[in-house]
């Protein structure tokens, strides 16, 4: 059976509603559009595990800040309908800004102190429209299992947050980050780049890896190497950070000595555009025989 495209909330529900019937199960992977081979990744996870893939398509207005780059958001729905089937959708749902938000909308999701922090800071509202967007999609399609990208890993613990406390029953699926050739993670808004910054951008990924061979080496004290990766990021010409931030996993709150899975993550500005990566390190690997109550220090 082909591919089915749909833009009303209705159509999404019915069709779902039948493959349920038939007690298929369900995939969910919202994305903004602007397909690349890392959203294909999760569409392919998908696909492994579930009879219908859902793929949402949805510039989300009420996630962007007011000079952050809705209008200029790269809208590519031909090749992305191409790049999802291939990668194993099996229904494309892509609805128009007045599907989603009718005028009179009372209701907003927020979660506490996840979103206070990291993207937070400088995207004020930002989590509050990802959070809002991500529950009605939820309650639209009502899938078993829902993917999100370990790239944005405070939107996916924050998604993860929101499922828990509101006992929606969607298992949430955190797939690990799909990167170019050189390291930097794929990103729709790295077409914004110039040719000269797109080959800067790699050093971000690059400066990360350092941190983490200097966890592998035994340093554990994060000011340190928060201290690292800032001066190492700012030594590159033309990168602007935004933030610079070693956090605990579950918390997303610094630590002053690390001893559990942690994020260290980073957002930086490259000719305009805002750029983000991260990745969780794990200084005590699971199998260590360090006793339950070393300090790390
Ligand atoms: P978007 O940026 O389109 O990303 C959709 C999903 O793809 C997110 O879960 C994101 O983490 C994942 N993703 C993006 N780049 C990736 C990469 N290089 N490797 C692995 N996964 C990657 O994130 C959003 O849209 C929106 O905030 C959304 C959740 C759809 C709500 O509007």
């Amino acid at each position: 059976m082909g591919l089915k495209i749909v833009s009303k909330i209705l159509e999404i529900r019915n069709l779902v509603r039948e493959s349920r019937l038939k007690l298929k199960k369900i995939g969910l992977v919202p994305t903004m559009g602007a397909l690349h081979p890392g959203h294909g990744k999760l569409i392919q996870e998908a696909r492994q595990e579930c009879d219908e893939v859902i793929v949402s398509i949805f510039v989300n207005p009420t996630q962007f800040g007011p000079n952050e780059d809705f209008e200029r958001y790269p809208r590519t729905l031909a090749e992305d309908i191409e790049l999802a089937q291939k990668a194993g959708a099996t229904m494309i749902f892509h609805p128009s800004v007045d599907e989603i938000y009718p005028e009179i909308q009372k209701t907003w999701v927020t979660v506490d102190q996840l979103g206070d922090f990291l993207c937070g800071s400088s995207r004020p509202g930002h989590f509050r429209g990802v959070t809002t967007i991500v529950t009605k999609l939820f309650g639209i399609v009502q899938p078993d299992y829902a993917y999100f990208g370990a790239k944005d890993i405070q939107q996916a613990r924050i998604i993860e947050q929101l499922t828990t406390d509101l006992n929606i029953a969607i298992e949430i699926k955190i797939i690990a980050t799909v990167r170019e050739n050189d390291g930097l993670a794929m990103s729709s808004r790295n077409r914004y780049l110039s040719p000269d910054d797109r080959a800067k951008a790699s050093k971000i990924y690059q400066s990360i890896l350092e941190v983490e061979s200097l966890v592998e080496a035994g340093e554990l004290r994060s000011d340190v190497l928060r201290e690292t990766l800032t001066t190492r990021l700012k030594s590159i010409e033309g990168f602007k950070i935004d933030y610079v931030e070693v956090v605990d996993y579950h918390t997303l709150q610094p630590q002053r000595i690390i001893k559990q899975k942690t994020i260290v993550a980073v957002a930086i500005f490259l000719g305009g555009t805002r750029l983000i990566d991260n990745i969780v390190i794990d200084p005590i690997p699971s199998n260590s025989s360090l006793p339950s109550t070393w300090e790390g220090e």
